[in-house]
């Protein structure tokens, strides 16, 4: 028999095929579970919550990367997503540069802490509570940022141990200036342990003690010096550190390390807390808006990484958000470790969303995060709030929705918040 012109024998394929032909339409969302995003390109609800999917097995971390051109809508997806997820009892942290997360903050019952230069709230990065791994990376961190260079062995191991001196003595919180003294004046023990003289101790830590000292002096005098300040609301529904005083200056980098170490160092004392008291402890999201500020100093890639792969120990999501991929190539030189360590923290978080994109940075993108030609193709021409989410090896194209009162939590365009573009 004649087969007609127009008749085409129908075809089987798995759904494996079918998510390669027709990319997005072969998926259908995550499943159920978590706040609701948006809709998917069927017009579906689409929901996320990272400790169900970690919990399913189908991200291996919880942590989020989030990627777009200026006011493509990144931080407005993060505020009303947190707002949402705060709304099950999950507690926002922020590192927020610009001083726009008040209006969530206020929404959510609490003030946003305003760090200040002379002002009256001091955080300590080096706290104890932060465990002996998050104190000896932040301390390394900030060196290497201060100088702008990584540090020789000598400098490791003298900023090693004068850490350890500092928490030798339980009755006295560690502090930044206590350990920038034994740097200038060694003792004893700090010698012994690194087989050599206190005198020849002291001319090599010289230099890092002198950089370390940059944050006990001069603009940043106050703030990271010395025992956190008591009274501050910690066991609100959020925490949010306005740094916005320090947008514009050039220790914005460490200003934003110090201040994200403390938060860090809380979140995990607070779960300690909750372990000794056999209660389960609230689950935290730690956001870096702008992080890229961050990963500019030297050194913070390693810090970031650290803290990221913690996330999974503290039940924490970290939530990274920068404009392009290629801010985090310009972490170092290629092949630097640098480099090799901010590209790492896209390992370390499973889950990617990427917004509108100039067509200079999709190669990048294409190849940092192993995407499709479609996908690729898609990312110029996304609208705003529209974004690829690559949540493990799966993709889906989601318009991001708002409702009226997050309009108002969101708006950096208007009068509700300070809006200071780039
Ligand atoms: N899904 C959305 N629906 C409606 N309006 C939106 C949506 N997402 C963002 N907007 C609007 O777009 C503006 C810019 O968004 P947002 O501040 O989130 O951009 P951004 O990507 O964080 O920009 P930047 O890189 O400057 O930080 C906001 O004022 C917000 O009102
Ligand atoms: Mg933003």
């Amino acid at each position: 028999m004649r087969q007609r012109l127009a008749e085409r024998p129908g075809h089987r394929a798995t759904t494996a095929n079918a998510q390669a032909i027709y990319p997005f339409f072969g998926e259908n969302g995550l499943g159920d579970g978590g706040v609701l995003i948006g809709t998917d390109i069927h017009g579906s609800a689409f929901t996320y919550d990272p400790f169900v999917l970690y919990e399913r097995r189908i991200v291996s971390n919880p942590n989020l990367f989030v990627a777009g051109e200026v006011g493509a809508g990144k931080s407005s997806l993060i505020k009303s997503y947190l707002y949402r997820q705060a709304l099950f009892g999950r507690v926002p942290w922020i590192a927020d540069p610009k001083g726009e997360y008040g209006p969530l903050a206020r929404a959510l019952h609490v003030e946003p802490i305003r760090l200040v230069p002379g002002g009256t709230i001091r955080l300590n990065p080096v706290a104890r509570d932060s465990g002996w791994d998050a104190q000896l990376n932040l301390l390394r961190a900030l060196a290497a940022g201060a100088l702008c260079r990584r540090l020789d062995p000598e400098e490791e191991g003298a900023a090693r141990e004068a850490l350890r001196l500092v928490n030798d003595d339980a009755k006295v919180e560690p502090t930044l200036p206590a350990i920038v003294d034994l740097l200038f004046r060694p003792r004893a023990p700090m010698a012994n342990r690194l087989v050599t003289t206190t005198r020849a101790l002291a001319k090599a830590s010289r230099q890092i003690a002198l950089g370390l000292q940059r944050l006990c002096e001069g603009d940043l005098r106050g703030m990271f010096d010395g025992p956190t300040t008591p009274g501050l609301q910690l066991d609100g529904r959020a925490v949010v550190l306005d740094l916005s005083a320090f947008y514009e200056s050039s220790a914005l980098g460490l200003v934003m390390t110090c201040s994200s170490a403390w938060q860090r160092g809380m979140i995990t004392a607070l779960h300690a807390e909750a372990e000794r008291e056999e209660r389960p402890a609230r689950k935290m999201i730690n956001v870096f808006d702008e992080a890229w500020r961050a990963l500019a100093v030297l050194g913070v890639g390693e810090w970031l990484q650290a803290a990221f792969k913690l996330s999974r120990r503290d039940g924490v999501q970290n939530i990274v958000i920068m404009h392009r991929l290629s801010d985090l190539s310009a972490a170092g030189a290629a092949g630097s470790r640098e480099r090799e360590l901010a590209e790492g923290l896209l390992h370390d978080a499973q889950t990617r969303v990427i917004y509108r994109q100039v067509s200079d940075n999709v190669a990048l993108t294409r190849e940092l995060l192993g995407l499709t030609s479609v996908e690729a193709d898609l990312l110029p021409e996304l609208g705003d709030g529209v974004a690829l989410w690559k949540v493990g090896k799966r993709g889906f194209l989601v318009q991001h929705r708002l409702s009226d009162i997050e309009r108002l939590i969101v708006d950096t365009d208007g009068h509700m918040a300070e809006r200071k573009r780039l």
